[in-house]
């Protein structure tokens, strides 16, 4: 079992887990280099636990607390986001010490009634309020939206650290855990901001002007990194991609993800990216999806402000792939996007139907009810589908589609 802790202070221990394991996070994003829940324990005369770790990861969490202090001695449960991959060990820690109150946001007491279920001492602070620990003060920062409601950050003064839970952390794992120890992450990092923080850009500003001034010896993260020898390099290529996406949030892309049996529809995608590109100066990217990676795609739809989706109909339904798909587009990420949906069909042709109804129910906007063709395009139905990628193009440069 990983016992290992590490000193980030005089007073502060990282008393996080390693998840070498994990192959994707919440599902769908993907984790190749595994990841890190980190937890901290700020060893103060009010003694105190900012973060827990994944409900799974309980017997190595409690283990490593036990060997920092007495959990029955503890004061203070600091929660700076709810989702379970930070407050899952929450409920049987609190069973262990139960002299502890929650500090969170309002927005993270609710949630956690909910996570937990029932009743727990707690205390809700708010930005700027003071958490007095005797010899030490935390500060709170808030970070509303990032990436949930609840999120906060607290700056422990005497110490110079700030921890920020999800804000500047990636999916990374190496027993080193400190940004000068561990072999580079800047690949990880960058895709976490991609497809975590980016729809929140314009919260990541501001909580980036909360902490400007702050003398900081490290940023204490909720994943991967403890950031102490270049913190500053992450907390400006943070905002750098930020502002390239508040700048530019739409891009000039066309995505057309499909499947094919039988590459009928295959064809048709082909044919509408001809159209689109017939409208205009238009970045149309085609992928066959059926043996991508569901990271790329995912990728692949948020660098795209128009997005497609191709496949035939089977058996009055869709395929496997284009459901994945329909599970990574994020309504707060995606929405408005201008959509279409298109596929080769044999009897009744439910599958246009059916993905054009998902993609109204997911906020993207569809240009019309979808293009059906049956069994194979020929010249005739050819020329159709360029018209439909047309149209689709005309309107893409309309910009009507801004999010
Ligand atoms: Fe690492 Fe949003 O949880």
């Amino acid at each position: 079992m990983d016992t290992k802790v590490l000193k980030v202070s005089d007073n502060v221990t990282w008393i996080g887990v390693l998840d070498r394991d994990i192959v994707t996070f919440d599902v769908v994003m993907e984790t190749r280099y595994g990841t890190t829940y980190n937890s901290y324990f700020i060893n103060a005369e009010k003694k105190t636990v900012v973060e827990t770790v994944k409900e799974k990861f309980w017997p190595v969490f409690e283990k490593k607390l036990r060997q920092v202090t007495d959990p029955a001695t503890i004061d203070y449960i600091v929660v700076s986001h709810t989702e379970p991959d930070h407050s899952g060990c929450l409920s049987r820690l609190l069973q262990i010490a139960p002299h502890a109150i929650v500090i969170g946001s309002g927005n993270a007491i609710r949630y956690l009634s909910d996570l937990i279920g029932g009743n727990f001492p707690h205390r809700i602070v708010k930005d700027g309020d003071i958490l007095d620990l005797g010899n030490m003060k935390l500060r709170i920062i808030s970070a509303h939206n990032l990436h949930w409601p609840d999120s906060m950050m607290t700056w422990l003064e005497e110490e110079q650290l700030l921890f920020t839970c999800d804000i500047f952390g990636e999916h990374f794992c190496h027993e080193g855990m400190f940004d000068d120890v561990i072999p580079p992450f800047d690949d990880a990092f960058r895709y976490y901001f991609n497809v975590i923080m980016k729809p929140y850009s314009k919260f990541m500003l501001q909580a980036i002007e909360r902490m400007r001034h702050l003398p900081v010896k490290a940023i204490c993260t909720g994943h991967g990194a403890i950031l102490r020898k270049n913190w500053k390099k992450y907390v400006e290529v943070t905002e750098q991609y930020a502002r390239e996406y508040l700048q530019n949030p739409i891009s000039n892309r066309v995505c057309i993800a499909y499947v094919s049996a039988y590459q009928n529809t295959g064809l048709i995608a082909a044919k509408i990216g001809e159209g689109i590109r017939s409208a205009g100066a238009i970045d149309v990217e085609i992928l066959d999806i059926e043996k991508m990676e569901l990271s790329t795609i995912e990728q692949k739809l948020v660098e795209a402000s128009g997005i497609i989706l191709g496949c035939p109909t089977f058996n009055q339904n869709i395929l496997l792939p284009i459901y994945q798909v329909f599970a990574l587009i994020n309504p707060i990420r995606d929405r408005n996007k201008l959509a279409g949906a298109f596929g080769s069909y044999g009897w009744s042709g439910e599958g246009v139907k059916i993905m054009t109804s998902l993609l109204i129910s997911l906020k993207l906007k569809p240009i019309d009810e979808g293009l059906m063709i049956r069994f194979t395009p020929h010249r005739e139905s050819l020329e159709k589908c360029k018209d439909w990628g047309k149209k689709f193009g005309t309107e893409f440069l309309s910009r009507d589609n801004k999010p």
